[in-house]
């Protein structure tokens, strides 16, 4: 059984080479929804549905665990699919997010693991994300069950994840710079790059804040809390094939996609087109 990456697209693929390097003797599929991108500009009964197709192809090609890299998918589909589609569909299998691992690195992190930041319990952290994850306020919702002190400060970027799915990184840095401008005098310790797609251009992300803001990437956090969760699921983790395998799907291409992955993975891909 394999390990599932899902994305709206290929911002995910820096999640994957994360885990991939940190955890590389297991088998892996990646699939990005290239064809229904961007995400975070659909209604939150699109983004399930869209959700719930990409994870079914992932069970029926043997993934026993799924990660939703997709911070977009993980606020508007996650919970319906563990609590609604799992336990008829695959109660054996397990789909995971990315927003309350980032929330647990800050403010939870496992003993063994250091918090980015020095905690305070009522830090101000900002995030940045697509249009539906911040207005889905799902960021706060779940931060006042790990810590009701601590304060969110949201931030919509809706023009990002086109300029950089594009390659057209000089004018994403730019947009970056603009966001933030305001942003700044929020007084934030940290900003969590809330989509996917964001940790490509963490340098910028933190030369825009300054020295004074910590960059949150979860490229630097998932791993990690893969490898834990992993220790505490022995009984899943023994179902994982180890040969070291990697398949990448898309649902759709354009002749960008082959540079643009190789910017997100750091070598060529062989990259397969599914219907899903
Ligand atoms: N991958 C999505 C996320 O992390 C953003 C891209 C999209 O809008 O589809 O939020």
């Amino acid at each position: 059984m394999k390990i599932g990456i899902f994305d709206s697209g290929l911002g995910g693929l820096v999640i994957a080479r994360a885990i991939v390097k940190k955890l590389p003797k297991y088998d892996y599929i990646y699939l990005g929804d290239t064809k229904n991108l961007p995400y975070g500009q659909k209604s939150p009964v699109q983004i399930y549905r869209f959700t719930l197709k990409a994870v079914d192809f992932l069970f029926k090609q043997k993934c026993q665990i799924i990660i939703i890299a997709c911070n977009t998918a993980s606020a508007l589909a996650l919970r319906k699919i563990q609590q609604q589609y799992l336990p008829t569909h695959y109660p054996n299998r397990r789909v995971l997010g990315v927003i309350i691992p980032t929330l647990e690195s800050i403010w939870q992190p496992p003993i063994d693991i250091r918090s980015p930041i020095r905690t305070n319990r009522r830090s101000k952290v900002g995030v940045i994300g697509t249009t539906a994850t911040i207005k889905s306020h799902i960021y706060k919702k779940e931060l006042t069950k790990i810590n009701g002190q601590a304060r969110i400060i949201e931030l919509v970027a809706p023009d990002l994840v086109p300029l950089i799915e594009q390659n057209s990184l000089q004018k994403a840095r730019k947009t970056v710079k603009l966001y933030l401008r305001p942003f700044k005098k929020r007084g934030i310790e940290a900003l969590i790059l809330g989509c996917t797609h964001y940790p490509i251009l963490k340098k910028t992300f933190g030369q825009a804040m300054g020295r004074k803001v910590t960059v949150i990437s979860q490229d630097e956090i998932m791993p990690g809390k893969l490898v834990n969760y992993l220790k505490r699921h022995k009984e899943l983790a023994s179902k994982l094939s180890k040969n070291s395998k990697k398949e990448f799907w898309v649902t759709s291409r354009n002749s960008k996609f082959d540079k643009v992955a190789k910017r997100m993975f750091g070598r060529k891909l062989d990259l397969k087109l599914v219907k899903i």
